[in-house]
C-alpha cells in the first residue's frame, strides 16, 4: 500500500475572528458588560491577577463582573517574573476545573504583563482554549503586551519559551488604573510607548515629548495610550503570526541590545530601562550603518530623558561587559542566516529598516564615538 491520501484543510475559521480594543476612562465601569459581550455564553470567569493589583482594584473589578451577573472565580498570584511558570499555569487551570469552569465560561487578565501572558496561556490550554479577556492595569501592558495574541510562560532556557498565539476576545483598557502605578513601572511602560512612536509616528513622539516635560505622569502619558496601542495594533494586524520580513519584527527596535543589557546586568536593569538603552544603540547603530544622521540619536536620547529613563548603554557596550553582551546578543532569538541578526535600525523616526547584521557590527555600532 504505498497510495497517500492528502486532505488539503481550509485555515481554522477561529483564526479570523477580530476582537475589540476598548480605551478610555469609562471602560473600568464597564468591565462587566464587556465581557458579557465578548463571551456572550460565558456564566463564569476565571479570573487571574497579582496580589499588587487585586488588593488595589480587586473589588471594584469584581463587583463589575458581578453586576453583570457573572460569578467570579478569582486566582491571585505572585507578582513578578516568576509567576509565568509553569506550575502557576498548572494552578490555574486546576483551580477553574474544580470549580467547574467550563469551556463556554471565560478567562479575564487582570494585571500587568506578567498577568496576561499567564492567563492567556492558561486560557489557551484549558480545554483546547477557552475565550479570554484581557484588562491590562501597568502602561506596558496597556500599551504593548495585552495586544498581538502571544502569550507566554518562562522556562530555565528562556524567557517566553513556552507559548501560543492565543488572541483576545477583547481588551478593556482604562488609563486611570496607572494612576495607582510605581514610577518605574511607567517609565518602563513608556519605552515602549516611545519605540511604537519611533518606530510609526513623529506626531505621536512629539506628543510624548511634549506631555513628559515632568517625567513620566501617569496623567500626562495616559491620553496618549490609545494611539500607541493603535499604533502596535496596525502593525500586529498586518502580520499576526510573524511570518512577515518586515511586519511584527519590527517591534524589536531597541530589543536586541536592550535585552542583552538586561540580561547580563542580572535584571537590576529593568526591561523598560534596557530598551531605553537599546533604542539610543539603535540609533547609532543606524548612524554607524548609515542609514541616519547624529540627529536622530539626539531626538531618541531628548524624548527618553523627558520621562525618565536612561540614555547612556555606553558601560555596557565596553570590555568584559563588551563581551558577555555579544554572548547574550548570539543567543538572540531572532537569529538570521550566516551568523547574522535580525536587526531593527531606523532611517529616521517612523522609517524602520529591516537589517542583517554581525553581532560586531551591532556592537561596535552601538559603541560607536562620534556622537552628537
Ligand atoms: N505578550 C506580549 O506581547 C508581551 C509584550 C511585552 C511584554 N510582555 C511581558 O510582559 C511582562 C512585563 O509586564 P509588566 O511590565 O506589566 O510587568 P508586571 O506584570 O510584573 O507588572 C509590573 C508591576 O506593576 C504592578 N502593577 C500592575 N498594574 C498596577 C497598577 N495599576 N497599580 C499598581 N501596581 C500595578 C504589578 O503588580 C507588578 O509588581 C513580561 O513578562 C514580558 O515578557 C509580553
Amino acid at each position: 500500500m504505498n497510495d497517500v491520501l492528502t486532505l488539503q484543510l481550509p485555515p481554522p475559521p477561529s483564526q479570523r475572528r477580530g476582537y475589540a480594543v476598548r480605551v478610555g476612562a469609562a471602560v473600568a465601569a464597564g468591565v462587566g458588560a464587556s465581557v458579557r459581550e465578548a463571551a456572550p455564553r460565558a456564566r463564569a470567569v476565571g479570573v487571574v491577577s497579582d496580589d499588587n493589583v487585586w488588593a488595589l482594584h480587586g473589588q471594584r473589578v469584581r463587583a463589575a463582573l458581578e453586576h453583570a451577573g457573572l460569578q467570579v472565580l478569582p486566582q491571585v498570584v505572585t507578582p513578578g517574573e516568576a509567576s509565568k511558570s509553569i506550575e502557576v499555569v498548572l494552578g490555574c487551570v486546576d483551580g477553574w476545573a474544580t470549580a467547574g469552569l467550563g469551556r463556554h465560561d471565560a478567562v479575564v487578565a487582570f494585571g500587568g504583563g506578567v498577568v496576561g501572558d499567564l492567563a492567556g496561556l492558561a486560557a489557551h490550554l484549558y480545554m483546547r482554549g477557552v475565550p479570554w479577556v484581557g484588562v491590562p492595569t501597568s502602561l506596558l501592558a496597556q500599551v504593548d503586551a495585552s495586544v498581538g495574541g502571544k502569550v507566554a510562560i518562562d522556562r530555565p532556557a528562556a524567557k517566553n519559551l513556552l507559548g501560543a498565539f492565543h488572541f483576545p476576545h477583547a481588551v478593556l483598557v482604562d488609563p486611570r488604573w496607572l494612576a495607582t502605578l510605581p514610577a518605574r513601572e511607567l517609565a518602563c511602560g513608556a519605552a515602549e510607548m516611545i519605540k511604537h512612536a519611533l518606530l510609526f509616528s513623529r506626531p505621536q513622539l512629539d506628543a510624548i515629548a511634549a506631555a513628559a516635560t515632568r517625567g513620566a505622569e501617569a496623567a500626562a502619558l495616559a491620553p496618549l495610550v490609545g494611539a500607541s496601542i493603535a499604533l502596535k495594533a496596525a502593525c500586529v494586524a498586518a502580520d499576526p503570526f510573524e511570518t512577515e520580513p518586515a511586519g511584527r519584527v519590527l517591534l524589536n527596535l531597541g530589543h536586541t541590545v536592550g535585552h542583552a543589557i538586561e540580561q547580563v546586568s542580572g535584571f537590576a536593569v529593568a526591561h523598560g530601562e534596557a530598551v531605553a538603552l537599546g533604542l539610543v544603540a539603535a540609533a547609532r547603530v543606524s548612524r554607524a550603518q548609515g542609514l541616519a544622521d547624529a540627529a536622530l540619536e539626539r531626538t531618541v536620547v531628548d524624548v527618553l530623558q523627558r520621562v525618565g529613563l536612561p540614555t547612556a548603554p555606553d558601560a555596557w557596550l565596553q570590555g568584559e561587559h563588551a563581551d558577555a553582551l555579544a554572548a547574550a546578543i548570539a543567543h538572540d532569538k531572532k537569529r538570521g542566516d550566516g551568523g547574522t541578526i535580525t536587526y531593527i535600525a531606523l532611517a529616521d523616526v517612523g522609517e524602520p529598516r529591516v537589517c542583517a547584521l554581525t553581532i560586531d557590527a551591532i556592537v561596535a555600532g552601538a559603541a560607536a564615538t562620534g556622537r552628537p
